[in-house]
């Protein structure tokens, strides 16, 4: 038994990286098993999930969408917000009952809430049903943790982060467009935010294997990779590397579309800019997170930038880059941020014309800084400023949409379209999601589509023709 501790996991004292490679063979001992998963969070998860996948499936068990059906429910937990908490603490009470009937029901949760040592102490006490608890830094042990017999509750959370993991195999979501961690964790410790407690210390992953992966998805047919780390622009820093030239390392692979999440607006340099602009192949989008457009409020937040200072790179990247798109994060109701706060939020919003935006109220993080910074504004009056920033959001990448009518773009086909079957679905270069009417033989394919209709969330258009290579 191992359990989370926040003192070790703010520790960044550096030590070698351990990596790890997965090269056990586990036999398929769960013949005819089946294993429910469900991904809450970022997506880091949504990455982590595709491990977990491969690891269950190399047991033998097989995938269902059905939870009654299943042997092992999975839960794989986001800790960001108290609302993330909510819904799997909503969804295990469903578990628990359904393990009422069952002897060969296995519960198992893992993520960043195991990574809570007050969640910990929460699932030890009320929720003994849940059979095995994983940390972040210890996916890897689930195989192990499975084929183990017990009959108490098991607990594996480390709260150290120094492994780099290697060799990882996958099964992926999508035969099209896939994710690649370039980095771990976080250094940032921005005052509200837990990630640096779950993730743990910054690690970036070899360059050399970061596009060996890449090649070997395009080898393999894949048309977009995305590189995931918490801050991609932090990448390098403890091996001395930089983003940019990963950046430009991946795009020279050749792969035909190039995307990274998340940046920082601090330390994005312009060599990471010119690298955006000058290569075809990485898409002319950023997601950068503003989180207030109060001096006040960032400093109180940590987050290592002004309101001039953000609106410097912001300009500095519409005018260097070509027809960028730019999407970002805004908390509202940081402790006691006041309406003048708010309003440079708003003000920033109004000169940025996002693109898109993710808005959220703050929601204090037991361990964090802010969860202990007093603050007298009301819910309601929170509330009132999340309504009245998303209308304007809404605003802005209604008229940002508006713009495309009519012209052609082109869309990496990824599926069937889920509002109508009939049609199919992609992204634009720019990260907007396209309803197509078009032939399904174009799945997996980059097109070219006329603009139809544009909405506040995505577009309709119309397939024209193949992309013709150049
Ligand atoms: N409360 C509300 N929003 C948060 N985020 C991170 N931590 C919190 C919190 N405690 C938001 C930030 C971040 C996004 C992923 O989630 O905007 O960029
Ligand atoms: Fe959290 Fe800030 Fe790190 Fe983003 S940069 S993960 S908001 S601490």
């Amino acid at each position: 038994m191992h359990l989370p501790d926040l003192n070790v996991a703010k520790d960044r004292k550096k030590s070698e990286n351990k990596y790890i490679n997965l090269e056990e063979n586990y036999s398929k001992v769960f013949q005819n098993k089946k294993y429910f998963l469900r991904t809450y969070g970022c997506q880091m998860n949504v990455h982590d999930s595709e491990a977990i996948r491969s690891y269950l499936e190399t047991l033998g068990l097989t995938n269902t969408e059905n939870l009654e059906e299943a042997n092992v429910v999975v839960l794989n937990t986001c800790a960001i917000r108290e609302n993330a908490r909510d819904k799997v603490m909503g969804f295990l009470g469903k578990c628990k009952y359904l393990k009422k009937n069952r002897d060969d029901f296995k519960i198992v949760l893992l993520g960043c809430m195991a990574e809570q040592p007050d969640v910990i102490d929460d699932i030890q006490k009320n929720h003994q049903y849940i059979d095995i608890v994983i940390g972040t830094h210890n996916l890897y042990d689930l195989p192990k943790l499975l084929l183990q017999e017990f009959n108490k509750q098991q607990i594996e959370v480390y709260s150290n982060s120094d492994e780099i993991i290697e060799g990882m195999n996958y099964t992926r979501d999508s035969k099209i467009t896939a994710w690649v961690n370039i980095m771990y964790g976080c250094d940032k410790f921005c005052t509200y935010c837990i990630v640096p407690y779950t993730r743990g210390r910054e690690r970036s992953r070899k360059l050399e294997s970061i596009i060996a992966e890449v090649k070997d998805l395009k080898k393999n047919g894949y048309k977009e990779v995305t590189l995931l780390g918490q801050n991609v622009n932090a990448y390098g820093k403890d091996i001395g590397e930089t983003f940019s030239h990963l950046l430009e390392c991946v795009a020279k692979t050749g792969i035909e579309r190039v995307r990274f999440v998340t940046s920082h607006p601090w330390n994005f340099t312009d060599e990471m800019i010119d690298v955006i602009a000058k290569y075809d192949n990485i898409m002319p989008y950023i997601h950068l997170p503003l989180q207030s457009g109060s001096d006040n409020i960032l400093k109180k937040m940590n987050r290592r930038y002004t309101k001039k200072e953000y609106l410097e790179l912001f300009n500095k990247m519409k005018e260097r880059i070509p027809g960028v798109a730019i999407t970002t994060d805004i908390i509202v109701g940081f402790p006691n941020e006041s309406d003048a706060d708010f309003e440079e939020t708003l003000d920033v919003v109004r000169t940025c014309k996002y693109d898109g935006a993710y808005t959220f109220i703050f929601s204090p993080r037991e361990g964090t800084p802010a969860a202990k910074m007093e603050d007298k504004i009301p819910m309601r009056v929170k509330e009132e400023r999340l309504h009245k920033l998303n209308e304007l959001v809404n605003y802005y990448s209604n008229q940002n949409n508006q713009k495309l009518l009519n012209k052609v773009v082109e869309v990496l086909i990824l599926g069937d379209s889920e509002k109508d079957a009939s049609k199919v679905y992609g992204y634009t270069d720019t990260m907007k999601l396209v309803n197509v009417e078009g032939p399904k033989s174009i799945i997996g394919k980059i097109v070219k589509v006329k603009i139809t209709d544009a909405k506040s969330f995505s577009l309709d258009g119309e397939y024209l023709e193949e992309k013709v290579a150049n």
